[in-house]
């Protein structure tokens, strides 16, 4: 029954393209082909791609021709930029950090706090956004595209008429469509390679899936292999360092509703930008709520968080430790953890065994790199992470290491050596 549905969709899209025929790619282990079919019921044709990735790494797409989309997600640095936060033209630095694009089509939302709803209408955002690529209008974008030859030619050939705003979005989505990424020695194992991982690094696999807790919004498995709910949480990053109250009663005034392009501004250029996901839903309850982000290349993609404030993964799991940090809109998942130091080490070992083997070497690099930093520790606060200190609710008992459902292990996939 799928098997047919799957053939009959094919066929359809083969049929929508019938001049140039596209197939969908070989896709990285890891990701379904449900998941694909799902997402891209037309694989986009390869002169959709072409003319989407250049026009991702055009620096002429911006107000003084100095940045592209790739100056912030960059591929040789897994299509995020390695800054705490983004910097655009003039270099204006705005108020949140750079996600990467990879795998970003299977996300259910776009941004941070979810404003966008699709890649199209993602990519028309920060072409017109002041701080990042400062084009004044969508005109000025079409007008300036237009009269580049070869982009001239590019688009007739591809839509038989000259290029409007629309086309110039749709094009760069067709390339990120193309940017998938699996093959992490994670996939390999869950594949069934037993070896795949370490014994650290299965240590905290289980930690990840047990006392760690992560899996209540990473959770990862075949059905969701981006390790994200895709759900908007206020994990305690934003949300303390203001007064919220005035906060959120400043952006009811001048926040309009649906207007994205009003949000954008504010997101990325106001203090209001702390309130998250609120911008855009006003509801009381998403204050301080930012999307639960892929874990996939993590290790590759750092500063962390929505504002890049945590260097490494070591400060993020000291975040984690301690449960946050305590606000009003804290999310109820977040409580104190009560990891030892060799098991942060585990559950970051893990983080990096999430790492694309088409970022060995960037791997290497940025392990070294965090590594050095970890006896830099500003977010530690073990007393309140083992309990001896703050009111931040139950710890949970320690595992019993040697049964392997305490940690979260199910099945006989290798327990956890002491
Ligand atoms: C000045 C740096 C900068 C430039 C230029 C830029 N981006 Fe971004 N991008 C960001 C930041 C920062 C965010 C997160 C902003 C937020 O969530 O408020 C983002 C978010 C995204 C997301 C959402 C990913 C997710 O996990 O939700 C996609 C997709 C994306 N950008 C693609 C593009 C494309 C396509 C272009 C070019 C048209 C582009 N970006 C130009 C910095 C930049
Ligand atoms: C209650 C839900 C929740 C739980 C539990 C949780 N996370 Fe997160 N995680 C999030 C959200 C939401 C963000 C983004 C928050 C922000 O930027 O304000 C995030 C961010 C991250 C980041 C930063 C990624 C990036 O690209 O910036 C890492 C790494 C991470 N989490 C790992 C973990 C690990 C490891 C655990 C378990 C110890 C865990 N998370 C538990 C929801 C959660």
């Amino acid at each position: 029954m799928k098997a047919i549905s799957f053939a009959g969709a094919l066929t359809l899209a083969t049929m929508a393209f019938a001049g140039d025929p596209a197939s969908p790619p070989p896709l990285p282990l890891g990701l379904s082909p449900q998941l694909y079919q799902l997402t891209v019921p037309k694989p986009p044709t390869p002169a959709q791609v072409a003319l989407g990735e250049k026009l991702f790494n055009d620096q002429r797409l911006s107000a003084d021709d100095s940045v592209s989309c790739a100056t912030c997600h960059d591929p040789a640095k897994a299509f995020a930029d390695g800054k705490p936060r983004a910097v655009g033209i003039k270099d204006q630095v705005g108020q949140r950090n750079s996600p990467t694009v990879l795998n970003a089509l299977f996300l259910a939302t776009q941004f941070w706090d979810g404003r966008a709803g699709t890649l199209e209408d993602q990519a028309k955002l920060p072409i017109l956004n002041p701080i990042e690529m400062g084009m004044p209008s969508p005109d000025a974008v079409v007008t300036k595209v237009r009269a580049i030859p070869e982009y001239r030619d590019a688009f007739q050939k591809l839509n038989g008429r000259e290029a409007t705003y629309d086309d110039i979005a749709s094009a760069i989505a067709s390339f990120e469509r193309t940017r998938l990424s699996g093959n992490a020695r994670f996939d390999r194992f869950l594949a069934g390679d037993s070896k795949a991982l370490s014994q650290q690094e299965k240590r905290g696999w289980a930690l990840f899936n047990g006392k760690g807790r992560c899996n209540s919004c990473h959770a990862g498995n075949a059905v969701s292999p981006l390790f994200s709910d895709q759900k908007f949480h206020n994990i305690g990053i934003a949300a303390h360092k203001q007064d919220f109250v005035q906060l959120a009663s400043e952006a009811l005034r001048v926040v309009r509703a649906g207007d994205e392009e009003q949000i954008d501004r504010l997101a990325l250029e106001s203090k209001l930008s702390e309130l998250g996901r609120f911008l855009v839903t006003r509801h009381e309850n998403d204050i301080g709520g930012f999307k639960t982000p892929t874990l996939r290349n993590t290790g590759v993609t750092g500063p962390y968080m929505h504002d890049g404030s945590l260097a490494t993964l070591w400060d993020v799991m000291d975040h984690y430790n301690k449960g946050g940090i305590p606000n009003p809109f804290l999310d109820g998942g977040m409580q104190r953890l009560g990891l030892t130091e060799p098991e942060i080490d585990d559950l970051v070992a893990f983080l990096y065994a999430l790492t694309s083997d088409d970022f060995q070497a960037l791997e290497k690099k940025e392990l070294a790199s965090q590594r050095a930093r970890k006896n830099n520790r500003p977010e530690r606060d073990t007393a309140v992470a083992l309990g001896k200190k703050g009111h931040l609710g139950d710890l949970a008992p320690n595992p019993d290491i040697k049964n392997p459902a305490d940690l979260g292990l199910y099945g006989p996939v290798a327990a956890p050596e002491k």
